[in-house]
């Protein structure tokens, strides 16, 4: 990994080969509760991170020990009807759901309430063996307020998104597997190492054709299949148009490796 930066205090930032940005949450004292500045770091980081043509993937972890335990508890109690309006928590979720280039979460131990929301933001889940999943709000007395109704049932279907919103039970990570809410399950001390593999594997890949495959898998959860459908050719159509599109086919010709430039 190369040079680590503290942007302020709840996340790190550091760069795994060259296009690969790592982003760890850094609040251990707090089991990496996302309060609204740890949101604010994060989407600060992705703004960066999206006009920056030597990002080419995003990988975000916690600790050995927890993801994140969900919102700041302490914060979400000064919070009354009004504020809680106002809050610019929405408008962060919506910055990190709107990111174009590709989300990896490398997931160990909890990722509880906005922490399992915030792992439904990314593309793909990577989870260590003991990771544990959960929407606990309901032991607040309060429901999941950052997408995990809504994204959970997409992700696990209503039998299990119903059984974790309304008992606030965990699920392990092979549960979790065999839901699609994580892609692979790992041995704990190799998760991020497995993020960061498949990041890069990631990366090597064409930006573009990786940005449009991005957009065409998530407009499947907003639109009706013809719609979809007409996306996606239009989307195929356009990087026909590409240098990349043009390097990829050389190279399979040419039984060499592709140099993809994003161009
Ligand atoms: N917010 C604020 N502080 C938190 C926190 C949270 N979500 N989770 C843990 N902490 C704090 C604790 O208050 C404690 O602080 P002090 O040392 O000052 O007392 C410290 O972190 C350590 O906590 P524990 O002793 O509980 O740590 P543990 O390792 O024994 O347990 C845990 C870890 C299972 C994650 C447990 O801390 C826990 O259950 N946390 C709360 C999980 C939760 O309810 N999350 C949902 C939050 S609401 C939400 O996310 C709403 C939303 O969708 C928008």
């Amino acid at each position: 990994m190369n040079t680590t930066t503290n942007i302020d205090d709840d996340i790190l930032l550091s760069r795994y080969q060259e296009h690969v940005l790592v982003i760890t949450l850094n609040r251990p004292e707090a089991r990496n509760a996302l309060r609204n500045q740890s949101l604010r770091e994060i989407t600060t980081a992705l703004h960066a991170a999206a006009s920056d043509d030597t990002v080419r993937a995003v990988v975000i972890h916690g600790s050995q020990t927890v993801f994140a335990a969900g919102a700041d508890i302490k914060e979400m109690a000064q919070l009354n009807a009004i504020s809680a309006l106002t809050d610019s928590r929405p408008e962060f979720w919506k910055i990190i759901s709107a990111f174009h280039k590709p989300l990896l979460g490398a997931v160990n131990g909890y990722a509880l309430g906005a922490g399992c929301e915030l792992a439904m933001h990314m593309d793909i889940v990577i989870a260590g063996e003991n990771a544990k999943f959960g929407q606990p709000e309901i032991n607040l007395g309060t429901i999941p307020g950052a997408g995990g109704t809504q994204r959970l049932i997409k992700a696990v279907g209503k039998a299990l998104a119903m059984k974790m919103v309304l008992s606030g039970e965990m699920i392990n990570a092979q549960t979790a597997m065999a839901a699609g809410l994580v892609a692979e399950v790992t041995s704990d001390d190799t998760t991020l190492e497995r993020a960061l593999t498949l990041a890069c594997t990631i990366a090597a890949k064409s930006p573009l054709a990786i940005r449009l495959a991005k957009e065409a898998l998530l407009l499947s959860f907003e639109m009706p299949l013809s719609a979809g459908l007409n996306a996606e050719r239009k989307s195929f159509s356009l990087l026909a148009a590409s240098d990349d599109r043009n390097e990829g086919i050389a190279a399979f010709l040419e039984k060499r490796k592709p140099l993809f430039l994003g161009k």
